[in-house]
């Protein structure tokens, strides 16, 4: 398994990080055996898994279930639990007792948390306590009501030049790795080499010292929008809706089950129920 030391070291070698969402127990278990590096249970289960329209619903009771299905599907690979929607909000202390609950329920090797500002302090508190942060800058979903809509960020100068002292300021707080959503591949470029810790991208381009996507966007399985950033590299959904379809079909028409799929009682305990 990687961990917070391995990954910095495969951004000093440049070997690319290959990072991927995972929700249960199966989904964790294909991505461990495809080889992705880190797993990430990203609050966009709310969308792709829960089928609400933004990742505000997401508790983080949410965020525990999934986490322990997939922490049993990928018991190897460096996972990272997202804190969900104003959990990390507020007091300290619920901040902190919110986070220790994910963490030590869940088994996870990281934390995420979008945004700075205040949230740098977040990253430093929890950071202090032992538990590992990966900062998430740029588009940060959970503030999509309040940015408008998910829209490409760091655009301008200024944008950009805050977002870089963000990304400064989430490394100095002790984030052991950063998510960069939504951002023009030259800022994402300019991130990555000011920084030590890895930073990975998502529609930020291929400068950064690695990738992630959400896995029902990889696998095309699910019926919502794909993002310009995404590539699918399987037809999954329509496999999937093929068989399902084959499935009830065969059962109108009485083609399944057949006879190797059905138990038989013997003869002599036949006549005995009959007489
Ligand atoms: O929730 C998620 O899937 C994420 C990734 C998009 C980084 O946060
Ligand atoms: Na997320």
């Amino acid at each position: 398994m990687k961990n917070t030391a391995s990954l910095i070291k495969m951004k000093t070698q440049n070997e690319k990080i290959a990072m991927l969402t995972a929700y249960d127990y199966p989904s964790a278990k294909l991505a461990e055996q495809a080889g992705v590096d880190v797993i990430l249970v990203g609050d966009s289960l709310g969308m792709v898994v829960l089928g609400y329209d933004s990742t505000v619903k997401v508790t983080v009771d949410d965020m525990i279930h999934h986490g322990k299905a997939a922490r049993r599907g990928a018991p190897d690979t460096f996972l990272v639990v997202d804190m969900p929607f104003a959990s990390f909000h507020g007091s300290a202390e619920r901040t902190l007792d919110n986070a220790v609950r994910i963490f030590q329920e869940t088994g996870a090797e990281a934390l995420k948390l979008e945004g700075a500002d205040e949230v740098v302090d977040v990253v430093k508190l929890l950071t202090r306590t032992g538990i590992p942060v990966v900062a998430h800058l740029g588009l940060l979903p959970q503030s999509a009501g309040v940015l408008g809509g998910y829209k490409v960020q760091g655009k301008t100068a200024h944008a950009a030049q805050k977002l870089i002292d963000d990304a400064r300021a989430c490394e100095a707080a002790g984030a052991c790795m950063l998510v960069l959503e939504c951002i023009p591949y030259q800022l994402a470029q300019k991130v990555t080499a000011a920084l030590t810790i890895p930073v990975i991208g998502i529609g930020a381009g291929s400068e950064t010292d690695g990738q992630v996507l959400v896995y029902h966007d990889v696998l095309k399985y699910g019926s919502h929008h794909l993002a310009k950033f995404v590539r699918s590299y399987a037809e999954t959904g329509d496999i999937m809706k093929q068989g399902l379809t084959q499935y009830v079909d065969e059962v109108k028409s009485g083609a399944f089950p057949a006879e190797e799929h059905r138990f038989t009682m013997k003869e002599e305990e036949l006549q005995q129920l009959y007489g």
